[in-house]
């Protein structure tokens, strides 16, 4: 692929022609992603191995954005109330909301977490391993835990001076 996005197989990209990618891609071996209503990645993202993309919404990946391994992000789901649940069921006797989850510029989902739809992970934030993110995380800051709960602050000046060096670099 152009831009310099390297795709290791096996990996699976359901819709590939929902999906933009900037440049400096890394996706690694056993993801499963879905194209749902469109997946954007930008530049300097690695989306490790095993991790999962489903639920037929939106993802939006900024830069400098990392998806340690076995992370599961929902961008949408059924309703769990008056319909039945599961693609193996009919379409019409199912209500899919379609939402969308969005990982913004250095921000790091690490080691099997799971992000829930409509989440909004800001600028720079981390999410602890194995953690499920039920909110939107403010930038800047780390969170852990089932439901993921604050845990402290992320220096950010560092961060965007290297990144600014990594663009000089390509
Ligand atoms: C969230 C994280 C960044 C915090 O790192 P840190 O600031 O060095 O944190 P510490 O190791 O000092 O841990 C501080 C406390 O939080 C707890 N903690 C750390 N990470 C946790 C997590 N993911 N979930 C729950 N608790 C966690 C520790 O047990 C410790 O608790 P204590 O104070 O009661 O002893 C880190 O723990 C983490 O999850 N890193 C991701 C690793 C990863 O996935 N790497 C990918 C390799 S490719």
């Amino acid at each position: 692929m152009p831009n310099n996005v390297t795709i290791f197989e096996p990996t699976t990209l359901i819709d590939k022609d929902k999906f933009k990618f900037g440049k400096n891609v890394i996706i690694s071996e056993y993801c499963h992603i879905y194209g749902g209503t469109g997946v954007t990645i930008g530049d300097f993202v690695h989306i490790s191995a095993n991790v999962c993309v489903g639920g037929g919404g939106s993802l939006t990946v900024g830069n400098f954005v990392n998806i340690s391994a076995g992370s599961h992000l929902i961008t949408g789901t059924d309703s769990i109330n008056d319909a039945l649940i599961g693609a193996a069921s009919p379409l019409d006797l199912r209500k899919v909301d379609r939402s969308f989850i969005i990982l913004k510029d250095y921000s790091w989902i690490a080691t099997g977490a799971i992000v829930m739809p409509g989440v909004t992970i800001g600028e720079g934030a981390i999410v602890g391993a194995g953690s499920v993110v039920t909110k939107d995380v403010p930038p800047w800051t780390i969170v852990i835990g089932n439901p993921a709960r604050y845990m402290k602050d992320r220096p950010k000046d560092k961060i965007i001076e290297l990144a600014r060096e990594a663009y000089r670099r390509i």
